[in-house]
Parts: structure tokens; C-alpha cells; sequence
């Protein structure tokens, strides 16, 4: 039902005095993720995919309460460094449903994870360097291994997230079958890996469908009965990555999911029985959050008005890293001021407090006219929003409230200032507690 399961939640959504009371106990800024959403998005990805594995890229988003409602909800985990793998055990995945993707991985991850695999032999790593079969192998590795393969074409929503042009991933096609035949005799092959990159838009399905239909080839390639030069390989899954976009315009319709997965099988071809895999991150998590940041400043400037409000880019990196849009709507709240309905409409720039000009998160956005002491909440924000903040400018990050079955839980408190220098204070004993 359409309804009950819409494919996007808008901005405009959220129940307005439910924010405002959470920012009323909570402070601003702070990040607000739904749990209820992201189970959603999770059945929506099941059911448009159903005999598909689905994993999702844990990298979006991980909250531990956040993981264990998509392990509930039956999906995979799929890790990009030791961390992530450390996180998604501590939230109940076991190791078959655990897929570390290895990129120039540091030796202290793969050390991590292969003593991870030792303990939890279902875990599959991902990898696409030739030097990082061999490291593995060095460190005695012999498990699930999937190879990571550069399929030379690319999408995304910028090209800093453009992975699949990009020579920093995966093994170039074109080896690709040899490396994977080479790898067989040491590892136990079970998967090829190619993704495209992150925020495909509707408009650039051909690139998706392209990415598909060469690794569709390159699997039965590898698998078929009856090669002329060497023996098939018992695959289990042909990975296309994720990617999947999401709309962060008010007027951006959303993927058709349906046709987007029509179109992947359509692409990938007859499989023979290997498994079809996809691995969205965005896809899952994104509409499921907000960001709910205070006004503090409302500058009237020949250029127009600057408001100024207390998140930044150190809570919010996407808009001064990828110049992404994301919606803004004022919640109101200022002292004596109307409701922002019955406001005028102005076109504002909001502009964070670090000492960037790059710390802004929109010019020239119509907004109902902001005023000193309103709220604004920052959608679509519930994607790689909190899992990018850092401490920059010596700022705290934000805490985070997850909303579930109707209740809201503190699940990340806010950060204090003396948790800007613990590493500091244990590194020369003036820490009072270790963390
Ligand atoms: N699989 C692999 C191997 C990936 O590297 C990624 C994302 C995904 C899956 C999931 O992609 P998604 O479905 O979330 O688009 N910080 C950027 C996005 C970086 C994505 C990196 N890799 C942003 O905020 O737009």
C-alpha cells in the first residue's frame, strides 16, 4: 500500500510540534533519526528486490540503533573498515550476514577482520587489489573473498562519489577474470563486486543498467560449464553496489524502485542460479532523518538576509563538501513572532558559526521569513549527516534522538567540551577517566 509505505518522506512531513518539543528538551542542535522510517525503506528495497541479498552500506548511518532495526528488518551489513565491522557484531550481525569491503585497507583492519573471519567464518571480504589478496593471504586469510571489480562506469550525485570510473576501486575489468581465477587457489570465491557510486538519479539508470550488464557477463563468464581455457568458479552472488538516490528537492520525484529493479534484472541477465546483490546505504537511511538546528542571528546585508543558526558544516559536511541541497523548513517558535504559515516568504541565506565561508547550507532558499529564535529543521539529513560531523572549530557534536513505535530515545548524548580532549588528556595522564 502506497500509502502506508510512500517511497519518499519530504521535509515537510515530520509533525512540526514533535520537533519542536524535541529540540525544547534536547537543545539544537541535534539530529533526530526514525527508526520507523528506516524500517520502511527497508521493506520498500525487500519487496521491489525480493530474491535478492540486500546489504546495507553501514557507512550511511552507524547508529547502533540504527543497525539493529535493519538487521531486524533482515538485511545484511555491509562494512567499509574494521570500525564498521566492530559495530554492526555489537549490534547482532553475525558473521554470514557480514561483508567487509576492503579499499587500501589499513594493516590494523585487515588484522581485525581476519581475526574476526577466524571466529565467524560466514564473514566475506571484498577486495580489489591484487596486493590486497596478498596480504590477506600473508595473514593466513583462506575465507569468503569477493572481488571487487572496476567496471569503468560511473554515476552519482558528484563526482567526488563517482566510484565506478574511478581507477581507485576495484580491479580494472578487464583482468578482472584473471585475478579472480588466480584468487580462487587461495581463497574460497564466492562473489564480483562493482558500484557504480552514490546518488544515482532516476536520469542516470543507463549508467546503472551498463555497470550491470558487464558484471552480469563477467559472472557467467567466470562460472560457465564448459569454458575452453580453465575450470568454473562456484560463485554465489554477482554485487552490484548501491547507490540507489534519494530526492532531497521539494520537486525531485523519487527512483521508482520497481522499475529500477526491473531494469537490474533485465541487465544482469540469466544468472544460472548465482544470487543478485545490492548494497544501499542512502537508499535506507536518508529521508528517515532530520536535522534541527536554532536560529540565532537574523542579519539583514545588501545581498540579501543572512540567518545564522548553531549547526555548521562540522555537523552537516554535505552542502560545503558536494554543494548538496538539502530542504530547510522554519518550524518557527521565535518569541511573539506568527506561525511560519502565516509569515511572508523571503529568500535567505543560512550560514552556520565556523569560520568558513563554505560553512553555509543554502543561498537564495525561500523560506517563511526567519526571525531570531525559530527552528529550522534540515531534511533528508539522516544519510552520511551525523556520520560526517567531526569536531572542527573545537565543536561538540550533536546528539541524537531515534524515534520508534512513537517513543524518543537519546541515543547518542551530546558531546561535552571535555570530550574534545580526552585523546589529548590520556595521551599525557590527565585524564581523569579512560574512555
Ligand atoms: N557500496 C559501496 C562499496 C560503497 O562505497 C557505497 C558508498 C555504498 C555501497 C552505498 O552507497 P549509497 O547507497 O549510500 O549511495 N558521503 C557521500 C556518499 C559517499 C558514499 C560512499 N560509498 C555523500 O554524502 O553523498
Amino acid at each position: 500500500d502506497a500509502d502506508a509505505n510512500p517511497p519518499v518522506r519530504r521535509v515537510s512531513d515530520w509533525d512540526a510540534d514533535r520537533l519542536a518539543a524535541l529540540a525544547a528538551e534536547h537543545d539544537t542542535p541535534l539530529y533526530v533519526q526514525d527508526l520507523d522510517r528506516v524500517r520502511e525503506n527497508c521493506e520498500r528495497l525487500l519487496s521491489a528486490f525480493p530474491d535478492a541479498d540486500v546489504r546495507y552500506a553501514v557507512k550511511a548511518h552507524t547508529g547502533r540503533a540504527v543497525l539493529e532495526a535493519v538487521r531486524e528488518a533482515g538485511l545484511d551489513a555491509e562494512c567499509a573498515s574494521a570500525g564498521e565491522v566492530d559495530r554492526a557484531l555489537a549490534a547482532g550481525f553475525g558473521g554470514d550476514r557480514l561483508h567487509y569491503t576492503a579499499v587500501n585497507p589499513p594493516a590494523r583492519d585487515l588484522d581485525y577482520v581476519v581475526d574476526v573471519a577466524e571466529r565467524e567464518p560466514g564473514l566475506t571480504v571484498t577486495a580489489g587489489a591484487v596486493d590486497t589478496l596478498d596480504r590477506l593471504a600473508e595473514r593466513g586469510y583462506d575465507g569468503r573473498l569477493c572481488l571487487r571489480v572496476n567496471p569503468g562506469v560511473g554515476a552519482g550525485h558528484h563526482a567526488k562519489v563517482t566510484t565506478g570510473s574511478a581507477p581507485k576501486f576495484g580491479v580494472p575489468y578487464d583482468r578482472a577474470a584473471g585475478v579472480a581465477r588466480e584468487a580462487a587457489e587461495r581463497f574460497d570465491v564466492v562473489g564480483v563486486h562493482a558500484h557504480a557510486g552514490s546518488g544515482i538519479d532516476p536520469d542516470q539508470l543507463d549508467s546503472h543498467r551498463e555497470l550491470v550488464a558487464r558484471m552480469g557477463d563477467l559472472a557467467l563468464e567466470l562460472t560457465d560449464p564448459d569454458p575452453a581455457d580453465a575450470d568454473p568458479l562456484d560463485l554465489e552472488y554477482v554485487d552490484v553496489g548501491g547507490g540507489f538516490g534519494v530526492p532531497y528537492r521539494e520537486d525531485d520525484d523519487p527512483l521508482d524502485l520497481p522499475a529500477v529493479a526491473d531494469a537490474t534484472r533485465d541487465a544482469v541477465g540469466d544468472l544460472r542460479g548465482l544470487a543478485l546483490a545490492i548494497e544501499p546505504g542512502r537508499y535506507v537511511v536518508a529521508d528517515a532523518g532530520v536535522l534541527l538546528t536554532r536560529a540565532n542571528t537574523v542579519k539583514p546585508t545588501p545581498e540579501g538576509t543572512v540567518v545564522g543558526v548553531d549547526a555548521g558544516m562540522t555537523d552537516l559536511l554535505r552542502p560545503a563538501m558536494y554543494d548538496a541541497y538539502h530542504p530547510i523548513r522554519n518550524l518557527g517558535g521565535a518569541d511573539g513572532e506568527p506561525a511560519p504559515a502565516d509569515r511572508e516568504t523571503e529568500s535567505v541565506a543560512v550560514a552556520g558559526p565556523i569560520c568558513e565561508t563554505g560553512d553555509s547550507f543554502c543561498t537564495d532558499r525561500a523560506l517563511a521569513r526567519p526571525a531570531r529564535g525559530d527552528l529550522l529543521a534540515i531534511g533528508v539529513a539522516g544519510a552520511y549527516g551525523y556520520e560526517m560531523a567531526n569536531q572542527y572549530n573545537s565543536r561538540p557534536r550533536p546528539a541524537e534522538v531515534a524515534l520508534a513505535d512513537g517513543e524518543a530515545t537519546v541515543v547518542r548524548r551530546r558531546e561535552r567540551l571535555a570530550d574534545l580532549t580526552t585523546a589529548e588528556r590520556e595521551a599525557d595522564g590527565t585524564a581523569e577517566t579512560e574512555v
